[in-house]
């Protein structure tokens, strides 16, 4: 479904990711690893259209998708869940759902969407009329998840969901999580906890200045919570 190949970017002189190379099948959770300054995020940005890349290719589905505008790319079927719970924080929860499908036009799709998303995070269902500032780290994750989710994409790019969360949180991000993967969405999971890494991906890539250090298939690497930490830089 993705297919990423020597993409590099660069921020200005300095080139921050280095040839970096993976794929993602249909219906996977793969889990993209890295410490702090990595290039997780660098990653997630080339993808979603925020980033130009300057060399590489990005195919999603039959599309390439390398240096198109994010609008295109969210079009196509490509949400971004971005790093920390990132909501507009004066507007109500319903006013960022809303926005999550400002791509679309099919209202009655939409309105389906709505209401499906409120039935994996129940608790927004109360703060509809909230400002999303108002609400806790946690119920704001959700709102930064269900506002990509309103794009109905087919892959959804997550940047460290977990960051912050309580682990009573965490684990409801995590449920979530697991439901949309049992719904067969595609995930790209950037994450520093190798627990919920573990419990969610089918298989890892460590990022370390940029370039993908270790892959591995299957569960082998996310089995080795060591050696995982020992990239991580902890
Ligand atoms: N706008 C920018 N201009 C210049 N350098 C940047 C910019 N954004 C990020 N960088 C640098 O690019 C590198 C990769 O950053 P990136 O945000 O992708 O890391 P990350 O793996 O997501 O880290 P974290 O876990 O802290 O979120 C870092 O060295 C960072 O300092
Ligand atoms: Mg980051």
């Amino acid at each position: 479904m993705l297919e990423v190949k020597n993409l590099s970017v660069w921020y200005g002189a300095t080139e921050v990711l280095r040839d970096v190379s993976f794929s993602v099948a249909k219906g996977q959770v793969i889990a993209l690893m890295g410490g702090n300054g990595a290039g997780k995020s660098t990653t997630l940005n080339a993808l979603s259209g925020l980033l130009k890349p300057k060399s590489g290719s990005i195919l999603f589905e039959d599309h390439d998708v390398c240096g198109r505008s994010p609008h295109e790319i969210v079009l196509l079927g490509l949400a971004q869940v971005p790093q920390g719970r990132y909501c507009w924080p004066t507007m109500t929860v319903r006013e960022n759902l809303e926005l999550g499908a400002i791509t679309r036009n099919d209202k009655q799709g939409i309105a389906s969407d709505f209401e499906d998303t409120l039935t994996i995070f129940p608790v927004l269902k109360q703060r509809l009329n909230s400002r999303a500032g108002t609400l806790s780290g946690g119920q704001q994750q959700m709102v930064a998840i269900s506002r990509a989710l309103m794009a109905r994409p087919r892959l959804l790019l997550m940047d460290e969901p977990s960051h912050g969360l309580s682990p009573k949180v965490v684990e409801e991000v995590i449920q979530a999580v697991r439901i949309l993967q049992e719904r067969g969405l595609t995930i790209l999971l950037v994450e520093q906890n190798v627990g919920v890494a573990a419990s969610l991906a089918s298989s890892a890539h460590v990022l370390r200045n940029g370039e993908i250090v270790l892959s591995a298939p299957g569960k082998d690497l996310l089995d080795n919570p060591e050696l995982l930490k020992s990239y991580l830089g902890r």
